[in-house]
């Protein structure tokens, strides 16, 4: 990555963890990074234990982030979550677009641009997601598919908001499956992002962290990071561990 970004680690917790065992990681992690003085650090729980999770996190160097919400700040919007709420809970940024919930519950683009939009209006740093399935990519179409989901997602932000946000690739067919893609399949994709963002704004191109997600392991991190523009990871499986995600954080920290 650059000198010029911060890494960032965010682990995403997806469906897991009671609120004492969110807690629990949540302390091991702050603990585990305590002497990183060098790269920002987020984990993401269950709705059900952001508030807990921040309060454990209060004033240390570890953030929470949530995994979804919803556009509208208050309503009747029966089972839906505000950013506003989010932040209330203590969140600082919210996760969105996640394949998962693309491919799962039919999120859709433009949902994930009102998402992000409402997001930076309370405060909170989306960190979105975009990312080609393996079909897409053995058709040819994973810049396409990219660019699709980028330009929807980014759409009617200003160049100030644009500022704000977060991207992560994370190609679907790397997600849980124990193969990451190549650091030189992710710096193509995080290049074409950056370029993208760039014909926006070159100020916010040259600023803005995309973090690699799929299959992100302590033994693989390095390789990533030392890619221009891979500027951190969304860690999944590896950060239920606090020991693996610690791992990744210090080895990605120190390229
Ligand atoms: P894995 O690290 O388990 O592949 O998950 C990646 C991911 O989806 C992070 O958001």
């Amino acid at each position: 990555m650059a000198q010029a970004r911060r890494p960032f680690f965010c682990g995403n917790w997806k469906l897991n963890g009671s609120i004492a065992e969110s807690v629990a990681l949540a302390t091991d992690v702050r603990n585990g990074v305590a002497t990183v003085r060098d790269a920002d650090v987020a984990v993401a729980p269950s709705f059900t234990a952001l508030h807990a999770v921040a309060k454990r996190l209060e004033d240390g160097p570890v953030s929470v982030a949530a995994q979804d919400c919803f556009w509208e700040e208050k309503g009747a919007f029966t089972g839906e979550v505000s950013p506003g709420q989010l932040a209330d809970a203590g969140c600082k940024s919210v996760i969105l677009g996640h394949s998962e919930r693309r491919q799962l519950l039919g999120e859709l683009d433009a949902a994930v641009n009102l998402k992000a939009r409402a997001a930076l209006k309370a405060g909170l740093t989306p960190i979105i997601c975009v990312g080609e399935t393996l079909a897409e990519r053995d058709a040819g179409e994973t810049l396409g598919r990219i660019l699709a989901q980028l330009d929807a997602a980014l759409a009617d932000m200003s160049e100030a908001e644009l500022g704000r946000i977060v991207i992560a690739y994370e190609p679907v067919w790397a997600i849980g499956t124990g193969r990451n893609a190549t650091p030189a399949q992710a710096q193509e994709v995080h290049r074409f992002i950056r370029t993208r963002v760039a014909s926006r704004s070159a100020a916010v191109a040259a600023k803005v962290r995309i973090l690699y997600g799929g299959s992100v392991k302590p033994d693989n991190i390095r390789a990533l990071m030392a890619e221009e523009d891979v500027d951190g990871g969304l860690v999944g499986g590896a950060s239920l561990s606090a020991d693996s995600f610690v791992r990744i954080v210090k080895e990605g920290a120190s390229v």
